[in-house]
């Protein structure tokens, strides 16, 4: 079997990688060191000639709506009409739990390119992901402020990156499911706790403010919105193995 990696050089695709080529499969790696730019599409039809399986593990530059919507629409169209050219048998897309519901965001990006893979021609896959550890690390500095860290009081299962890469390389050698898988962390947790948690280990303890109007990944959210579904596939790694292995 022969999958395309888009967005090898990634803290997902690096590990998907890894982990198709522990499953025997022939991995083509893609990012822009490679000579492949999805949102141009410059090297795409050389990189797909062949393959069976295209995995989207790419990101956006910025969690801001309009640049992440730019990215998707853009690099999602180009990576499907490639993967059609070349008869790709299975698209995989990576996106993020509360993709279908929240509606602002990078969340309305993540729709917008799950909505591309529903409408394509090519077979696809999506999976969806809790947002990552290192994704309290990056709400805690985007929410500093004078008078500490404002964080929205939310419900999260962060999930690992290896666990999140062993579901996305599990589907890539599976059929396509024309629909929805979604993948979690062990643990129901909240943002203020873990974001204490992770102040402290990073020796800057402080008040941590729970903020109903402060924003994650670009949007205000509900308490629930980012729990998954009760038949996600749960992962190993808890959030506090992540902090003490790092
Ligand atoms: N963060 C979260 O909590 C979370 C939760 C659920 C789902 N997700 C999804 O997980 C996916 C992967 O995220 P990640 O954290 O692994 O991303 P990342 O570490 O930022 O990696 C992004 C990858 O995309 C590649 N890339 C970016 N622009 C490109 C372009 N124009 N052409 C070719 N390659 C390009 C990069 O390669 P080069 O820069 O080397 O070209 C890199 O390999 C994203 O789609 C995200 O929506 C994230």
């Amino acid at each position: 079997m022969r999958v395309v990696v888009a967005g090898a050089t990634g803290l997902i695709g690096s590990r998907t990688v890894a982990r198709l080529r522990d499953h025997g499969v022939e991995v083509v790696p893609v990012s822009r060191g490679e000579g492949v730019d999805v949102s141009t599409g410059q090297g795409l039809d050389r990189a797909l000639r062949g393959a069976e399986v295209v995995v989207d593990v790419t990101d956006a530059p910025s969690r801001r709506q309009e640049t992440s919507t730019a990215f998707f629409t853009t690099a999602t169209g180009n990576v499907l009409k490639a993967a059609a050219a070349a008869d790709v048998e299975h698209y995989v897309a990576l996106s993020v739990v509360g993709a279908d519901r929240i509606g602002s965001g990078y969340f309305r990006a993540k729709a917008a390119q799950e909505d591309l893979a529903r409408h394509t021609t090519v077979p696809y896959s999506v999976v969806r992901a809790t947002p990552f550890h290192e994704s309290v690390e990056a709400a805690a500095a985007a929410g500093t402020r004078p008078d500490g860290v404002h964080v929205p009081p939310l419900s999260l299962r962060p999930v690992s990156a290896d666990d999140v890469a062993a579901a996305v390389a599990h589907v890539a050698v599976g059929l396509p499911q024309f629909g929805v898988v979604e993948t979690a962390g062990p643990e129901e947790l909240r943002l203020e706790d873990l974001t204490a948690e992770v102040l402290n280990f990073l020796g800057r303890p402080g008040p941590v403010i729970t903020d109903s109007l402060a924003p994650f990944f670009g949007a205000v959210l509900e308490e629930r919105d980012l729990l998954p579904g009760p038949d996600a596939r749960l992962g190993h790694h808890t959030f506090t193995q992540w902090l003490k292995s790092r």
